[in-house]
């Protein structure tokens, strides 16, 4: 079962909660503007995106929310490099100043698709924010605007993220001992982006 692999705690409840301090911080000192939509990448980021959002309120950052459901996996265990959209804005986003959030930025190709489809609805300015950071695994030349930890190229969960749809509920991000591998063969074949 996954669920019995042991876990390497990487970051606990405790170090996470102070980055997202720092992070709502930052985002709220260089924010043009104190009205953002902030649009989460489904599954991975709900957790990041509740405990951001609250943050961010405290600093009179006052957000609109709203999700994309995003995959990249075809049929079989390899990647098509494509991503598919699974599930839709459900608000105009003409003129508005979004927030883009998802849990990790890996290859960087769900980032640069949700980019270009924010930008393509409208949107004056597009800011990313993640979680983690895998730098060393990027196909894109693609920076996330906001930070809260750089890992290496490990397989991480908890604090939303996932193996396998386990973990998520994790209130520590922990690396797990799987064999590093491309994307697409660490993950199911379709569905909704962890
Ligand atoms: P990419 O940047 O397009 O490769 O996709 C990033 C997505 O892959 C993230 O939103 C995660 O859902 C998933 N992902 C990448 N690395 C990990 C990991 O270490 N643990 C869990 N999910 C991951
Ligand atoms: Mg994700």
């Amino acid at each position: 079962m996954t669920r019995k692999l042991p876990l390497n705690i990487l970051f606990s409840a405790a170090q996470i909660r102070r980055r997202l301090d720092r992070l709502a911080d930052e985002i709220a000192r260089t924010s043009r503007t104190k009205e953002l939509v902030a649009v989460a990448i489904l599954k991975g980021s709900y957790v990041f995106l509740a405990d951001l959002a609250r943050l961010l309120s405290n600093r009179q950052i006052h957000l609109v929310v709203d999700f994309l459901g995003l995959s990249s996996y075809g049929p079989g265990t390899s990647s098509s490099g494509k991503i598919a959209l699974r599930h839709d804005l459900s608000i105009p986003l003409k003129g508005k100043s979004v927030l883009l959030i998802d849990d990790i930025l890996d290859s960087g190709l769900t980032l640069q698709y949700a980019t270009a489809l924010l930008k393509k609805r409208g949107a004056r300015t597009v800011k990313t924010c993640v979680l983690l950071d895998k730098p060393s695994r990027r196909k894109t030349p693609l920076t996330a605007d906001y930070v809260g930890f750089t890992v290496d190229d490990t397989f991480v969960v908890g604090y939303g993220l996932d193996y396998d749809n386990h973990y998520r509920h994790l209130p520590y991000i922990a690396a797990i001992p799987i064999e590093p591998s491309p994307v697409a063969a660490r993950k199911p074949t379709t569905g909704i982006r962890r």
